[in-house]
């Protein structure tokens, strides 16, 4: 089975649909942050919706179900939140109700963030392997039986592996193919519309599960009508602007 696996999209119908057009996959599955940011809530949950709606609950879907978690966003993420509450309709919200937190698939696990607490949404940086949140997370992979988690949350790509010793390596964003072994992964398959690891580009990854074999993929979509629909939408300017950087 091929996967597509998408995170943190944030309302970019153009990094979307860049990546539907583009890629050939058997099912798409979506770890968290379809709304938020961008001018298009509507559109991109719509077409989650018409793909099956499989994925897990993000910080900012929660956000919209949870009104008294808003005071844990930037100024920035909230308008956005606040702008996708007025632009979809009351059924998509429903729907983030039924949300799961974490959802179990043959060898692999979604989550938006860390697997110890998932609705607590701790970010885990390429810079932060020893952080104990992801040692967490390893351990309840390892509970649930099964060998990859895969996030998103930071909108960074990489790769965690801990080894047979117990030693966990990380790998930033890797183009081309990987072939995992029988160690454990936690994956951070980066975001595909609002994207921070400084490539303004739309990030995804395809996960063969008969091969075992990830692939990273980066894709150039239209920066510049995602942005232009920002401001038109009277969001904040800077929502806009940083698309072009990646940051
Ligand atoms: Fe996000």
């Amino acid at each position: 089975m091929k996967y597509l696996i998408l995170s943190d999209i944030h309302s970019n119908y153009q990094a979307f649909t860049k990546i539907l057009n583009t890629e050939k996959f058997d099912e798409v599955l979506f770890v968290g942050d379809i709304i938020g940011y961008g001018a298009d809530p509507y559109f991109c949950y719509k077409k989650f919706l018409e793909l099956g709606g499989t994925g897990v609950l993000g910080n900012h879907e929660q956000g919209v179900i949870l009104p008294e978690t808003l005071a844990k966003f930037s100024e920035n993420a909230r308008k956005g939140i606040l702008y996708t509450m007025k632009h979809i309709p009351k059924e998509y919200i429903d729907h983030m109700r039924i949300l799961p937190p974490v959802l179990e698939m043959e060898d692999f696990i979604l989550c938006h963030a860390m697997l110890g607490d998932p609705l607590s949404f701790q970010y885990v940086f390429p810079e932060n392997k020893d952080s104990a949140f992801l040692l967490e997370s390893f351990e309840v992979l390892k509970k649930l039986g099964k060998k990859i988690h895969f996030t998103g949350h930071t909108h960074r790509p990489c790769i965690f592996k801990k080894r047979e010793d117990e030693q966990i390596e990380v790998y930033p964003i890797h183009h081309g193919d990987i072939y995992l072994d029988d160690a454990y992964y936690v994956v951070n398959v980066g975001s595909v519309g609002q994207s921070r690891n400084g490539i303004p580009k739309a990030h995804y990854i395809v996960y063969d599960s008969v091969k075992r074999r990830i692939r990273f993929r980066a894709l150039d979509y239209d920066i510049k009508e995602a942005a232009d629909r920002i401001l038109k939408a009277d969001l904040p300017e800077f929502l806009g602007q940083r698309l072009y950087l990646g940051t």
